[in-house]
């Protein structure tokens, strides 16, 4: 596949495992879309229709984010806005406290990629990992809620996993794998 990747993505994190997992030349873009999508697929779709497209090259952005089961879903599509400043401490740090008396720890990440041709045909694919979240932070790599998401049958957190082990199995590692049989 001779097409170049251009990632509506200003985080450095995914534009990395995205680069590993499809081992295809990538160049990360900043997307000004308001991600206000009500699913992760809208903002996929409005985010990667931004970008403006040369011949060769072909547009993917993904939106993604973390639904906990007793919270009924979230922080879902406002994952990325569930704690200001956000940072990975930030986040993790309202998730425990908003799950202080929450027994029942099942959540999932879920991460939608929209690819975008430059004839302006666009695919969605869904990739989505299932795990539980800790009661403590533990581990030093990846970003976000990684340091609480243990996925089911692994008894590390993405946090505590080489990065090769985490894009194996990970939401975007499992939606990139589909995708990458499209082209
Ligand atoms: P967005 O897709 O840019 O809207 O961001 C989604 C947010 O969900 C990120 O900023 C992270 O906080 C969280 N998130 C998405 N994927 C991951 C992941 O692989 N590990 C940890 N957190 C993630």
């Amino acid at each position: 596949m001779k097409n170049e990747l251009i990632v509506a993505t200003t985080n450095p994190h995914k534009l990395r495992e995205i680069a590993q997992i499809s081992k295809l030349p990538v160049t990360g873009r900043t997307s000004q879309v308001r991600e206000n999508g009500k699913t992760f697929e809208a903002n996929a779709i409005k985010k990667v229709k931004s970008l403006k497209l040369k011949p060769g090259q072909v547009g993917l952005a993904d939106d993604s984010g973390l639904m906990v089961n007793c919270l009924n879903g979230a922080p879902g599509v406002r994952s990325a806005r569930f704690a200001n400043p956000p940072t990975a401490e930030n986040l993790c740090r309202k998730l425990l406290r908003k799950m202080a008396n929450c027994p029942q720890r099942g959540a999932k990440f879920i991460c939608v990629i929209a690819l975008a041709y430059p004839d302006g045909k666009i695919r969605t694919v869904k990739g989505t990992c299932y795990g539980r979240i800790l009661r403590e932070m533990r581990g030093k790599n990846g970003f976000g809620y990684d340091q609480l998401f243990r996925p089911c049958g692994y008894q590390q957190t993405f946090a505590e996993m080489p990065s090769k082990m985490k894009n194996w199995l990970s939401h975007r590692g499992r939606a990139l794998k589909k995708l990458l049989a499209y082209f």
